[in-house]
């Protein structure tokens, strides 16, 4: 049997907002006392597309800060950036050559962001899900908490494993990892649009509440949310065909760590002006002392900075333990 073990990735990004918030980070926080978990900063994966290396850089602090500022412990998880510990990238080499091309063609996440012209996308886009799948096993996580959109990536990284298990009669070397998916909010939507993600690439800042926000904006940008005509209602099923409804109850709910139908009892039958002065009190109240904390970690990049290199030296050590076995699974031999 593998031993339980915890291993989630965030992309670097500035600015990070509630959705990131409430899909991930929260839930890192709460599995970090349940399990040994491993968080990953996956700057190899945002260069799939191109980056500024200057905001790379910012990006890559900024998601550090956030993560410490949310309240993960640095001493008791291991959180490093994805390419200080190199054998993700040579497990992710070897993983090209188990999964099939097949496969990634399938990835619906790689048709959206290659667009309509997928002839131009990078090999790197392609090919991402076995870099993520080799970020998952180098680790022989067995537990993987993500958004709903990363299902078909996790379901990847089991085929990966199963058939590098079966091609090496090795047993079962690798995992067969189960994805952590929160149960009150999987995806938190735009606040203009209860139909997409929350979303920092979203042209208009009134989608999103960004983790930097103060009060003022916080409380302007949940008035202005959209929402529909009707009272809240006291059912779940009151809540099909209202995506816009459905967000900002399971936003509340996952901000007071409450179910939905808990939310329901509350403010069903009332309107959403009600539920809005709550809604915003509870983000202003979570959100506020995550923000100051990341502005003012923010000011010392050395702590930051040695946050990440000692996350990365015991990351390595596993990662490196770990593939010199799947070299000699293979037949490879590493004279360094
Ligand atoms: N693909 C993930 C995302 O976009 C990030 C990621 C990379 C990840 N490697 C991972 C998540 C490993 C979980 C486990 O959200």
């Amino acid at each position: 049997m593998h031993k339980k073990r915890v291993f989630s990735g965030v992309q670097p990004t500035g600015n990070l907002h509630l959705g990131n918030y409430l899909g991930a980070i929260k839930n890192f926080v709460e599995l970090q006392n349940k399990f040994e978990c491993v968080y990953c900063i996956v700057d190899l994966h945002a260069i799939t597309n191109h980056q500024d290396p200057k905001d790379l850089k910012s990006n890559i602090l900024e998601t550090i800060a956030t993560f410490i500022a949310s309240g993960l412990d640095p001493e008791k998880n291991i959180i490093f950036n994805q390419a200080s510990v190199s054998a993700h990238s040579e497990l992710a080499w070897i993983f090209n050559c188990v999964a099939r091309i097949g496969w990634m063609n399938r990835m619906t996440q790689f048709k959206e962001k290659a667009g309509v012209n997928k002839e131009n996308a990078s090999v790197g886009l392609l090919v991402y899900p076995n870099l993520m799948a080799a970020d998952i096993l180098i680790y022989k996580a067995t537990h993987v908490p993500v958004g709903e959109d990363q299902k078909q990536h996790l379901e990847l990284t089991r085929d990966i494993a199963k058939k590098f298990n079966n091609d090496f009669k090795c047993g079962n070397y690798f995992p067969i990892v189960e994805p952590l998916i929160p149960k009150e909010i999987s995806r938190v939507m735009s606040l203009r649009d209860g139909k997409k993600k929350m979303s920092k690439s979203e042209d208009s800042d009134q989608s999103r509440i960004n983790l930097k926000d103060d009060k003022d904006i916080i409380d302007k940008k949940i008035k202005r949310a959209k929402t529909d005509n009707n009272p809240i209602p006291s059912e779940i099923n009151g809540l099909e065909n209202r995506d816009e409804a459905k967000n900002l109850i399971s936003i509340f709910a996952s901000l007071n760590g409450i179910k939905v139908s808990e939310v329901l009892k509350e403010f069903g039958g009332k309107n959403f002006s009600t539920f809005k002065n709550k809604l915003s009190e509870s983000a202003v109240e979570k959100i506020c002392p995550i923000g100051n904390e990341i502005k003012k970690l923010l000011k010392d990049k050395s702590y930051l900075d040695q946050i990440l290199e000692t996350g990365a030296k015991r990351a390595d050590l596993i990662a490196k333990n770990n593939l010199k076995e799947i070299y000699e699974i293979i037949g490879l031999t590493k004279f360094t």
